[in-house]
C-alpha cells in the first residue's frame, strides 16, 4: 500500500471519538479509518495533563503499527493536554478538535458571546477561549463543565429524562449570559445535540467541531498529496480497536456509523 492509500488513525476515550469518524467517512468516503477508544481508561475529563499526553503518545505508537498517514486526536481533552506536546514528537502530521470547533463558533456567532460546554479538563484548560479570542479579540466566552455527559452517553442514556435534567441545570449558567452559539466541546456530545438545542432553544447555534475538523483533515491531505485513491486502501476499510469491553463498543459504533462496525478488537493499550 503506498502511503496516500493508508489509512487515517482516529481516537478517542471512549466512543464520542465516533463523531468525528463519522464525519471523516461521510466526508472523505475512499479514506480508510483506524480507530482506537481507550474504554479501559476513559473518562480521559477528570484526569491530569502527564496521564493524557502519556496516553495520547501510546495510542499514537499503537496507530504507527498500522502505518496510517495521519491522525485525529478526536477527544477535546486530549485535545487540549497533549496535541501542541505530541505534535512535534512523531513524524506524521497529527490534527486535534479545538481550532475546528473555535474556528466555527467564531463565524456563527452574530452577537459575539459564545458558551462552550467540555470536560473538566478541555474547560479548565481555557483553551477555548484563548484559540477564539486569537481568532476575534472581541468575543466573550463562557465555559461550563458538564462531567455527567460523557458517563450518560457511555451508557446510552440519549434521551432520557434524567439526562434532561442534568443538562438543564448545567446549561443554565450559559442561558443567563445570552450566548448565541454554543461549542458541543466534548465528542460525546454531539450525540446529546436534540436535547442540547431543546433546551437551548432555536436561537442558539450549536457548533459540532467534527464538521470543520474534517474539512482541516482534508486540506491537509490534499496539500501533502496524501488522500486515497478510490479502491485501492486494501481490504478492511475501518478497522475498530478498543482497551476494553468490545462487545458494548461495537454496538454502539453500528449505530453512530453508517455501516455496521464489524470485529472490533480488544488490545493491551500499556504495551505501546
Ligand atoms: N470525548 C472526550 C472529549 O472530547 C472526553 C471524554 C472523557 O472524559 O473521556 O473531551
Amino acid at each position: 500500500m503506498t502511503e496516500r492509500n493508508a489509512p487515517i488513525g482516529v481516537f478517542d476515550s471512549g466512543v464520542g471519538g465516533l463523531t468525528v469518524a463519522r464525519e471523516i467517512i461521510r466526508q472523505m468516503p475512499n479514506e480508510h479509518i483506524v480507530y482506537f477508544g481507550d474504554t479501559a481508561r476513559l473518562p480521559y475529563g477528570s484526569k491530569s495533563q502527564d496521564t493524557i499526553i502519556r496516553y495520547s503518545r501510546q495510542i499514537i505508537r499503537f496507530l504507527m503499527t498500522k502505518e496510517v498517514k495521519a491522525i485525529v486526536i478526536a477527544c477535546n481533552t486530549a485535545s487540549a493536554y497533549a496535541l501542541d506536546t505530541v505534535a512535534g514528537e512523531f513524524s506524521l502530521p497529527i490534527i486535534g478538535v479545538i481550532n475546528a470547533g473555535a474556528y466555527s463558533a467564531v463565524h456563527a456567532t452574530r452577537n459575539g458571546k459564545i458558551g462552550v460546554i467540555g470536560t473538566e479538563g478541555t474547560i479548565g484548560s481555557g483553551i477555548y477561549t484563548e484559540v477564539m479570542k486569537r481568532m476575534r479579540p472581541d468575543i466573550e466566552v463562557t465555559g461550563k463543565s458538564c462531567p455527567l455527559f460523557v458517563p450518560l452517553v457511555e451508557e446510552g442514556l440519549l434521551h432520557d429524562s434524567v439526562t434532561d435534567e442534568i443538562a438543564s441545570r448545567y446549561l443554565s449558567a450559559l442561558k443567563s449570559r445570552f450566548i448565541d452559539t454554543l461549542v458541543l466541546g466534548c465528542t460525546h456530545y454531539p450525540l446529546l445535540r436534540s436535547t442540547l438545542g431543546r433546551l437551548m432553544g432555536s436561537d442558539v447555534t450549536l457548533v459540532n467541531p467534527a464538521y470543520e475538523t474534517a474539512i482541516e483533515l482534508k486540506a491537509l491531505l490534499e496539500e501533502r498529496q496524501l488522500t486515497c485513491i478510490s479502491g485501492q486502501g486494501g481490504q478492511e476499510k475501518y478497522q475498530f480497536f478498543v482497551s476494553d469491553l468490545a462487545e458494548k463498543f461495537t454496538a454502539f459504533a453500528t449505530s453512530i456509523l453508517p455501516m455496521e462496525a464489524k470485529g472490533t478488537r480488544k488490545i493491551n493499550i500499556e504495551e505501546y
